[in-house]
């Protein structure tokens, strides 16, 4: 298996592929992530509202694995907000993640009151400041959210946006957006909950490779330039299949293919947080 290469962005050295924690509750959480460490997993996506954090810390701290090793991304989420209630909020998350900082501090949805989003990113920029995370970044926002959290916080500040991407849905624009100020697009559910897994064309490509068509759907996000991904698994052979994609390139007939697949399928649309989405 080779090694993940990291992204260099904005300051911030992510791992270009991590694992995800969406759903899995506590035990599946202190079962799959001891394995994935073990496996090289060094990028662990979490959030406040997943309640897994206290499990999260647990595996790291169990692991032995040197804190500077690892990077580690959590979740404001929307009910915390006011800048009082999000430097607690993230206090709250560093104790059950039992480490002093966290690597990558989001903003879960772009759900702003009447005064907008600036108090909210003021007080990420103090929490960075503090010193409770290394870096900072936004998760959800549209091309026009994102455009105005980079003149708040001043270019060259934010890490990432963490968005859904997967061979089934478009992200060209915000991409291209993404890429004039330097930002990492993190790919959220980057399966498409596991709607690539059966994918005739996807398993047609594999094939050529040796490979499935989950670890061609992962293939595809992180060629892409400033794309990461963040799959999510409570099965340790699934865990090792998505690290295993470093040692094939796609042809660019492949690449074609894929990219001639629909792209309209967006599948995390939340009534109460969605923004108007781009597309
Ligand atoms: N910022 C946000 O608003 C937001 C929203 C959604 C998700 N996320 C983050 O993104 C992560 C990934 O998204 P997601 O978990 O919703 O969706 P996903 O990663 O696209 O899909 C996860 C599903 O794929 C299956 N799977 C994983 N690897 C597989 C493989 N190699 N072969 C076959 N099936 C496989 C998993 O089942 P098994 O357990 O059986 O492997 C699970 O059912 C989340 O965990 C979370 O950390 C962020």
């Amino acid at each position: 298996m080779n090694d993940v290469p990291i992204i260099a962005a904005n300051g911030v050295n992510m791992p270009a592929l991590g694992i995800g924690t969406f759903e899995l509750d506590e035990p599946t959480v202190e079962d799959i992530l001891p394995r994935a460490l073990e496996l090289g997993y060094r990028h662990i996506d979490t959030a406040q509202i997943y309640r897994n954090e206290g499990a999260v810390g647990r595996a790291m701290e169990h692991s032995g694995i040197a804190r500077e090793d690892l990077f580690i991304t959590t979740k404001v989420w929307v009910d915390q907000y006011e800048p009082a209630a999000l430097i607690r909020s993230v206090q709250g998350s560093l104790e059950r993640l039992r480490t002093d900082y966290v690597d990558l501090l989001l903003l879960h949805w772009p759900v702003f009151g009447g005064r907008g989003m600036n108090p909210t990113l003021d007080a990420l920029m103090r929490a960075r400041r503090d010193g409770l995370t290394r870096h900072i970044g936004i998760s959800n926002f549209t091309i026009d959210q994102t455009e105005q959290a980079v003149a708040f916080c001043g270019d060259g500040q934010l890490a990432t946006n963490q968005v859904e991407y997967h061979v089934y849905l478009g992200q060209e624009r915000l991409r291209r957006v993404l890429a004039r100020h330097n930002l990492i697009l993190t790919a959220y559910m980057p399966l498409a909950k596991a709607r690539t897994v059966n994918d005739p064309v996807l398993w047609e490509i594999g094939e050529q490779y040796g490979k499935t068509s989950a670890q061609v759907a992962l293939r595809w996000l992180v060629e892409q330039d400033r794309v990461a991904a963040i799959p999510a698994t409570s099965n340790p052979h699934h865990a090792a299949a998505n690290l295993d994609i470093f040692d094939f390139s796609l042809s660019e007939n492949d690449q074609q293919r894929l990219a001639a697949l629909e792209k309209k399928r967006r599948i995390c649309k939340p009534e109460k947080l969605s923004p108007e989405w781009d597309d």
